[in-house]
């Protein structure tokens, strides 16, 4: 059997990282334009074997546990950060009941609870941000959305009092976190790099976080209140009848924060850039914010968030063009032949979906560069859907030979999709009701991608010029 073809390069272990490094969706278009959908290139010694178009996302994405593995490609970057014991440092079984627990505190209850609170988060960020001073202004997304992102998934899925802690004792550290989710642990996370070491020590810090405070609900210091993630997970038991222990509910809060902090940032910062450069598209937002709120805009909930169907065309749109994650990973377990082609990929390789590429291909999205929210009109129900997924044991999912996945697909996908939505939601709703918005005069173009960071960022400082919206 043959082995797909491998992409030409003149160093040895050096392979093709730096083109794949800079500018992944180039280097991925030349490949297929030269090789096909299935090639293997060589990323720091590594042979990642990778295969693209619907096809070869449902390859990856649906592929077997015993044949493909998340943990073994993963678990080098995410477990100093999110701490052991869970996710890609356990058994794939429990992280699959792991994501069934998390999903519990994942429903319209708690969705219905957090929209106020999203809200709040949001219109407190403007009236206290330096950015957001007066009736005009500019504000530079790359230092203020993550600010954003972080308050209000904290306070509404993390709950009040991580919430407090990310702003006063524990903001230093959360940075020190951040700083260890960085691309380069990917291949080289035990160099003795300062940041690394601090990255170990705030992630002790961030565990005593929550588990001073599961110890404290658990002594009945504090009156259940609102019903937070935390809550949730303590209440959880795996098949077997153990409960979750407090270090793995602490670990798995942390995963979750981190899960949530980069994609949203990214999706948001895109999201206000383009709209910042198609001043029509905000007006059609404004004008849709009235006719599902009133003339006198009624405040935000869960219910109406849905009956927004612009918003969200417009955050599907964004994460067409924008997918935060763009290579995902699993490492070969036994030789796989790859369906429809004569190759075998050996043990030894990994496999990559890169299923940005289909999202961007002229063949199933016309004018593929736009950004046209509109297309997706008539549309909606389309893609894969969070629904026809069982996050239960022995899962199996269907339609996954998509060529829009920005959630992922099969066993590994997407727990957080509907807590975005209400996220995004709530900060674009927000945002349209009070400024409009433009690129810094003379700039046409939203900036480019700087893929150095662990997802497809915008290059800071991202500047948005505003002002306040006269009702
Ligand atoms: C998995 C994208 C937000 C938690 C994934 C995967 C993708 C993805 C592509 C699949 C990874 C793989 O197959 O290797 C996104 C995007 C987001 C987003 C585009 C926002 C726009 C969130 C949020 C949370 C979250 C807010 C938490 C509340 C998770 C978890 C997994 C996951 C727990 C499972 C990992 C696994 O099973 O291996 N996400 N995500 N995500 N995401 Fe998200």
């Amino acid at each position: 059997p043959n082995q797909p073809p491998v992409v030409f390069h003149w160093f040895p272990f050096i392979g093709s990282t730096v083109s794949y490094g800079m500018e992944p969706y180039e280097f991925f278009n030349k490949c297929q334009k030269q090789y096909g959908d299935v090639f293997t290139f060589v990323l720091l010694g590594r042979r990642m074997t990778v295969t693209l178009g619907p096809k070869g996302n449902e390859f990856v994405f649906n592929g077997k546990h015993a044949d493909l593995c998340a943990e073994e490609a993963y678990t080098h970057l995410t477990t100093p950060v999110f701490g052991e014991g869970v996710v890609y440092d356990c058994p794939n079984h429990m992280l699959m009941e792991q994501k069934k627990f998390m999903k519990f505190g994942l429903t319209t209850e708690t969705f219905k609870q957090y929209v106020p609170l999203i809200k709040d988060e949001i219109l407190s960020f403007f009236a206290n941000s330096p950015y957001f001073k007066g009736d005009a202004g500019r504000v530079p997304l790359s230092t203020a959305v993550p600010q954003l992102v972080l308050f209000t998934a904290s306070r509404s899925l993390q709950g009040k009092q991580v919430r407090q802690a990310l702003t006063t004792t524990h903001a230093a550290l959360f940075h020190d976190l951040d700083m260890g989710f960085t691309p380069v642990n990917f291949m080289f996370p035990w160099l003795p790099l300062p940041h690394n070491a601090k990255r170990d020590k705030a992630q002790r810090a961030m565990a005593k976080l929550y588990m001073d405070i599961i110890a404290k609900r658990k002594a009945g210091e504090e009156k259940e209140q609102e019903i937070d993630m935390i809550w949730n997970l303590m209440n959880r038991n795996y098949k077997d009848g153990r409960p979750l222990s407090d270090r793995d509910i602490a670990h798995c809060m942390i995963a979750l924060l981190m899960a949530g902090q980069h994609t949203s940032m990214a999706t948001t910062t895109w999201t206000l850039l383009h709209l910042a450069a198609k001043p029509e598209i905000q007006q059609a937002l404004y004008d849709e914010q009235v006719r599902v709120f009133g003339k006198d805009l009624a405040p935000l909930s869960y219910e109406k968030l849905s009956e927004l169907s612009l918003v969200n065309n417009t955050i599907k749109e964004i994460l067409r063009i924008h997918p935060p994650l763009h290579s995902l990973i699993r490492k070969v377990k036994s030789p796989l032949h790859v369906p429809n082609t004569d190759y075998v990929i050996p043990s030894s390789h990994f496999v990559m979906a890169a299923p940005g590429v289909s999202a961007m291909d002229e063949q199933y999205f016309k004018n593929a560069k736009d950004f046209d929210p509109f297309r997706w009109i008539g549309h909606e129900k389309d893609e894969d859907n969070a629904e026809k997924f069982d996050f239960g044991f022995g899962l199996v999912s269907k339609g996954t030979a998509s060529p829009y996945l920005p959630f992922g697909a099969g066993r590994h996908r997407c727990i957080g999709e509907q807590f975005a939505n209400v996220q995004l939601g709530t900060i674009i709703s927000t945002f349209i009701r009070e400024f409009e918005f433009s690129l810094p005069p003379g700039q046409k173009e939203v900036p480019p991608v700087d893929y150095n960071s662990m997802v497809a960022l915008a290059t800071a400082p991202a500047m948005v010029h505003w002002k306040r919206r006269q009702h």
